[in-house]
């Protein structure tokens, strides 16, 4: 049987992006050789601060041009504060997801046998958020009046669009069904009158649809205290592009940190590539370190195979690091003192132990 063959983009970016990418492709490699009956072709592109210095962007006008021909882009993290500001760092990140109509971000958030949660009783967690990842809040429509002056001002609009809102609520409606069947949107149409009350009225009209799944609603407040007072309800939770971001990284700390919280920014109509990197930054706290988790990394990556529809090799890398945590093997994050590369090791090595 011939190989199947997938082009890879791997856009490293910043800080420890470039770490915890580097680390995930011998995980890829480990597994690709263990499973076998597909390749995975590199190409990288190494966009971000350096070379923002040597040409004055952080990522070429053409980008988008240049990463569409591949399967799927892999992605470290980007953002450099202390040398340039994160809104320019950021751009190509989120003009990809905008222009490859990445519309749906999807975050899981399960609690791993043997991680402990910074929460008390967490119960059993197991939720997926679905961030709209393509308009909302992030639409950058805007402007600023004098912004220096003590009279100036800034405006920023959100925009909502009714085939946004449907779109990512089906999604949503999908997935539950493939799981628990219950569907929490996030909302705040108590105060946001016309965005959120549009997100409203499109949830009201499609649960008809959806008899199977039980779906509601709740504000974004009252959702941040339920997700630490009681996370075991939550299933799929939908949610805008902004409250979406804030959301998964409450998710990511009560199952145990940024530094196992994986994202997947996905096109579901495939009429572009989709993009997998953990849902955590370039953590300039711990740059240099060599000591930055690299298993959320890993399990994007994993969310990246099962996209390319390698479900056994997307397997094989979740049980790795179900018993790599299981059997105890932690970074500082997690209360261990392993690095990096002694982490991804302990994932290779069970990938190669495998049955
Ligand atoms: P961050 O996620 O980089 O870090 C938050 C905290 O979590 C830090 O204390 C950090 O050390 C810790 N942390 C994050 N990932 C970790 C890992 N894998 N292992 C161990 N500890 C980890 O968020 P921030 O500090 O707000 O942002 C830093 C930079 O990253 C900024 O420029 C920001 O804009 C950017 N950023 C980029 C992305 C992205 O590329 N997708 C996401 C978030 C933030
Ligand atoms: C994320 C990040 C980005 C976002 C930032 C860095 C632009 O926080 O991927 O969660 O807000 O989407
Ligand atoms: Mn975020």
């Amino acid at each position: 049987m011939s190989k199947k063959t997938y082009r890879i983009a791997l856009y490293p970016g910043d800080g420890i992006g470039i770490d915890v990418l580097n680390e995930t492709v011998r995980v890829l490699e480990a597994v690709q050789q263990r499973v076998g009956g597909f390749e995975l072709q590199y190409t990288r592109f190494d966009w971000g601060a350096d070379y923002h210095a040597a040409h004055g962007k952080t990522a070429p006008d053409d980008m988008l041009d240049q990463l569409r021909p591949f399967d799927a882009i892999y992605l470290g993290a980007l953002g450099d504060p202390k040398r340039l500001p994160d809104h320019i760092t950021l751009e190509p990140l989120i003009r990809m997801r905008q222009g490859f109509d990445q519309y749906a971000c999807v975050r899981p958030a399960r609690l791993w046998p043997g991680v402990r949660s910074p929460l008390a009783n967490p119960g059993e967690v197991d939720m997926i958020v679905i961030r709209e990842n393509s308009e909302g809040e992030y639409f950058s429509c805007g402007g600023s009046f004098k912004p220096a002056q003590p009279d100036g001002l800034a405006v920023q609009t959100a925009v909502h669009t009714r085939k946004g809102v449907e779109r990512i609520l089906r999604f949503g409606f999908d997935l539950a069904r493939t799981r628990r069947k219950t569907l929490t949107m996030i909302t705040k149409s108590n105060a946001l009158k016309f965005g959120m009350v549009l997100w409203d009225e499109v949830l009201e009209e499609l649960t008809p649809e959806y008899p199977d799944v039980r779906a509601d609603k709740m504000h974004v407040d009252a959702a941040s205290m339920d997700f630490v007072r009681r996370p075991s309800r939550f299933d799929v939770v939908v949610a805008s592009n902004l409250f979406g971001d804030i959301l998964t990284d409450l998710a990511g700390a009560i199952v145990g940190g940024l530094g196992l919280a994986a994202s997947a920014n996905i096109n579901p109509q495939r009429t572009a590539p989709s993009m997998f990197e953990p849902v955590h930054g370039s953590a300039p706290d711990i740059i240099g370190k060599g000591i930055a988790n690299p298993v959320a990394a890993i399990i994007s990556a994993a969310m990246m195979l099962d996209w390319l529809n390698l479900p056994a090799a997307a397997s094989a890398i979740r049980a790795a690091v179900e018993e790599t945590l299981r059997k105890g093997f932690r970074t500082p994050d997690l209360g261990g003192t392993l690095r990096t590369q002694q982490m991804a090791d302990a994932v290779i090595e069970q990938i190669r132990g495998q049955a």
